[in-house]
Parts: structure tokens; sequence; C-alpha cells
């Protein structure tokens, strides 16, 4: 005798529709109406007669908790930016320094191709449906073609569409990374990699930047941190927080680490091509002969639309080390939700094909102007050492802790001198003085006078509080 049973959901007044159990039609109305109870849950067997569910619960009361995913989940930039909303203080304006949203202060709006793009994507209603879960083969096609180069070629198939860069990253360590391995992560560094990892038990270990040597990664504490269970090696170039970007040789030295140790590389470049003149920043695959890489990156930096939510992985792998399995891992993970917006990914094409190089090159000039006035005037302020950026969109200031100092305390200096910054991880001691690191990001109106002079006031507040 057959014993299974089917869950039949109906709505008060007798089954919506029709249940077909073993391709029968159970009752044209639903299931018999008597037979409905309060929550209209039945179990039917497999002969389509009602009997009443048998619990199998001994709960008594209620106790709904969050799961241990939930609880271990912490993203302390969200939690300092959005707590922000709740401490309005209307004596004195704001002087965000920790915002990397390049559209809060509406100096920096898009290119009006891209503008037009989406406005064309949405017109064409050809993208209201959905996408394929690693997008659409022509926008993946789109992304191949501006990031394909003769040192690390791409096809469509090399990219998955996500939303934004932080999908991306999440996939990506998703696919790379079981409970109880290990990830390096820089310090300082963006923050998400370890939210995610946390929340999914990937232990998370830092490796140093050297703020006298720009911010480089120091090898050799890298190396050391390396074992068996370690499945990625995170770099983040050009870097948020640090402003720093990573030339040729440090980037095949990092590689070369890599190697020794046949560990992959998730290269968030999400800033690449955000570098000041001057600067060259080759993305991490162009370099690597045989490790492979997730080159995660999107929308929201260069074309300043973070709000859009378009990212992507590259996949890096010409030595076919990942194989069909970590690409299959990838599609597998990517169907968990349906990530990129098919409007977006409709715009895409000509997103790439119709901005003007004029756009990104007065995006780059507007953030290095505004590096050098945040240099200069930050110098002048007795206690705070700010290093010099060479891309994306921080400058990180060493700030001396002095007596009554409280790290972390970015909310008490938000609620009391209203500056909010980032603090960082990262401290060194010089000359017996602690210093710590915060970060702040450059795109409200430096250029202000009235603005720089209120922050550098508030800034010595905070230090010496
Ligand atoms: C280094 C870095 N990676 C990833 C992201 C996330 O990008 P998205 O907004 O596309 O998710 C950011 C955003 O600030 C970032 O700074």
């Amino acid at each position: 005798m057959e014993t299974k049973s089917y869950k039949v959901q109906t709505n008060g007044k007798g089954v919506c529709g029709k249940t077909t159990v073993n391709g029968k039609t159970l009752n044209e109305n639903g299931v018999n109406r008597n037979g409905v109870n309060g929550n209209g849950v039945h179990h039917v067997n497999i002969k389509g007669a009602l009997y009443p569910i048998k619990s199998k619960s001994r709960r008594q009361r209620w106790e709904v908790k969050p799961s241990e995913m939930a609880n271990n989940t912490l993203n302390p930039i969200r939690a300092i930016v959005d707590g922000m909303k709740l401490t309005p203080n209307p004596d004195k304006p704001m002087i965000a320094l920790s915002i990397g949203d390049p559209t809060v202060f509406g100096n920096l709006p898009t290119d009006g191709a891209v503008l037009q793009a989406m406005k064309d994507a949405i017109d064409s209603q050809k993208y209201n449906g959905y996408a394929p879960s690693v997008g659409y083969l022509q926008s993946r096609q789109a992304v191949a073609n501006v990031y394909s180069c003769p040192e690390a070629p791409l096809e469509a198939e090399d990219v998955i569409l996500t939303s934004g860069c932080s999908q991306a990253i999440d996939l990506a360590i998703s696919v790379l990374c079981n409970p109880g391995d290990n990830i390096l992560v820089p310090c300082p560094g963006f923050s998400l990699y370890k939210t995610l990892a946390v929340s999914m038990g990937i232990e998370v270990k830092l490796y140093n930047l050297l703020p006298e040597k720009s911010w480089e990664v120091d090898l050799q504490h890298m190396e050391s941190l390396i074992d068996e269970r370690t499945s990625c090696l995170i770099i983040t170039n050009p870097s948020n927080p640090c402003g720093s970007v990573f030339n040729k040789k440090h980037l095949q030295e990092i590689l070369k680490v890599a190697s020794r140790h046949c560990v992959p590389i998730l290269a968030d470049e999400i800033y690449s091509d955000m570098v000041f003149p001057g600067c060259s920043s080759p993305s991490m695959a162009s370099l690597s002969s045989d490790v492979p890489i997730l080159s995660c990156g999107g929308l929201a930096k260069r074309w300043l639309v973070p709000g859009w939510r378009m990212g992507w992985i590259l996949i890096h792998d010409r030595n076919d080390i990942f194989g069909t399995e970590i690409r299959q891992g990838l599609v597998k993970l990517s169907q968990r939700i349906l990530g990129a917006c098919s409007i977006v990914q409709g715009a895409l094409e000509q997103i790439f094909n119709n901005t003007p190089q004029s756009f990104y090159n007065s995006t780059i000039s507007f953030l290095k102007s505004n590096s050098e006035i945040c240099f200069s005037k930050l110098s002048s302020v007795p206690g705070l050492t700010p290093v010099m950026p060479s891309g994306a969109m921080y400058i990180m200031v060493s700030v001396e802790r002095v007596k009554n100092f409280k790290r972390d305390s970015e909310r008490e200096l938000l609620l009391n001198k209203k500056v909010c910054l980032i603090p960082t991880k990262q401290h060194i001691k010089k000359r017996g003085v602690t210093q710590d690191f915060c970060t702040t990001a450059k795109p409200n109106r430096v250029d202000q006078h009235q603005s720089l002079h209120d922050r550098n006031t508030r800034f010595m507040l905070f230090i010496h509080n």
C-alpha cells in the first residue's frame, strides 16, 4: 500500500484549483470541504483520502530565533552607515567622510549615455522577464569584450553576471571554500569579505598591508599564514580603503606566493581603471601564467551607478585548474537567486559602447584633485598623517592615539562632532605613539574651504577630546 502523503494548501473555501496526485484530479472543487481545517492544510494520501496531520512536534510555545547564519553576520560598515540615520543632530551639518557611494552628494553624476542605455533597455520591453541565472549571453559577451586582453582572453562563458560586485564576491567565496577552510584577507581591507566568510563558517586570516610601502602586501606575512586549509587569497586592487594601486612587479610577487602554495586568487577589481595618471594597474589575470583567478567587478564605481546592482565574475583559468567543476559550482550557486537585474543586463552593451572616454577622464581627475586637497589639508592637522592615494575613492589617514582617544568610537564622534569616518584594524607604533588608521571617502565636496576647515577642526577635536 502507498503511504506517501502530499501537502495541499487551500484558500479556506477549498483547494485552490485542481489537486492532482499520480495524474488523477482529486476533486473538481477541491478537497472535501468538511475536511478543511482552520489553517487550510491537509495531508492527502495517494488514494486521495484525507486525514488530519499527526503532529510530530512537541513544541508547546512559540520560540522563533534568528539562525546562526543571521547571528554570525555583521557588516561593520553597514552598521555604521545605517546607524547614522538614527542620530540626527540639528546643530551642525554632517560632514560625511565615510561614504563610498559616489552618488550621495550629487556632484558625480553618471554619463548621459549610461542613462540613455537604461532608458532604451526599458523602452525595448525586451528585458522584463527572467534572464538566465548567469546572465544573458549577449550581456556576458559584452563584459567579455571589455575585459578580454591577449594575455587573459575571455569568452562569454567565462563571465557570470551578479547583483553587484558584492554578489560576485559572495559566489566566489562560496564556490571555493568549505566551512572550516580559511581565506586570506587584506588588513586594512574591505569589510564585506569577513562578513560573508564568517557567516559561512570560514576562518578569516588577515595579512598586513604596509603603510610605509604605499600599502603593498607584507608578502612574508601573507605567506606565513597559508596552510592546508587556505582556499583562497583575496587581493583588492586598487584598494578600498587604502586608495593604493599595486604595480606590475608587486602583483607578480603576489602571484608567485599563490603559485608556490597552489592557492587560487579572488581578485576584487571593482576599481580597475580608476587609477590616477602616471600609475598603471594591470589586471591580476593578465600577469598570471598558472594561478587561476576569479576576478570580481561591476558597474558601481567606474560608471557611478552603485544602485543599479550590476556586477560580474570573470573566470580566468588558462591551465584548466578550476576545470568544469568550479564553473558548474558557480552556475549552481547563481541559480539560488537570479541576481543581476535583467534591464541593466539589457543596457550593458550600450553602456560599454557609448560611454565617452571624457566621462572616465573627468571622474579620475575629480578624484585625483580631491585626493590632493584632502592630502594637503589633512597633513596640516597635528596628529594626522594621510597617505597619498593613487586611485579608487579613499584616502587613509593615520590618527595619533593620544590620551582619551577611544578606538572604534566613530559613533561617538558622529554624535558629538558630526564627522563620520571609518576606523580600520590597522595600527602601528611610531616613536612610542600608536597610530590608528581611518579611511575617508573622497566624493564629498572637499573643494569648499569652509567644509575643509570644519572637517579639520572636528578631526582635531576628535583626536584630542
Ligand atoms: C573593494 C570593494 N569591493 C566590492 C564592493 C561592492 O560593490 P557593489 O556595490 O557593486 O556590490 C565595494 C563597494 O564599495 C568595494 O569597495
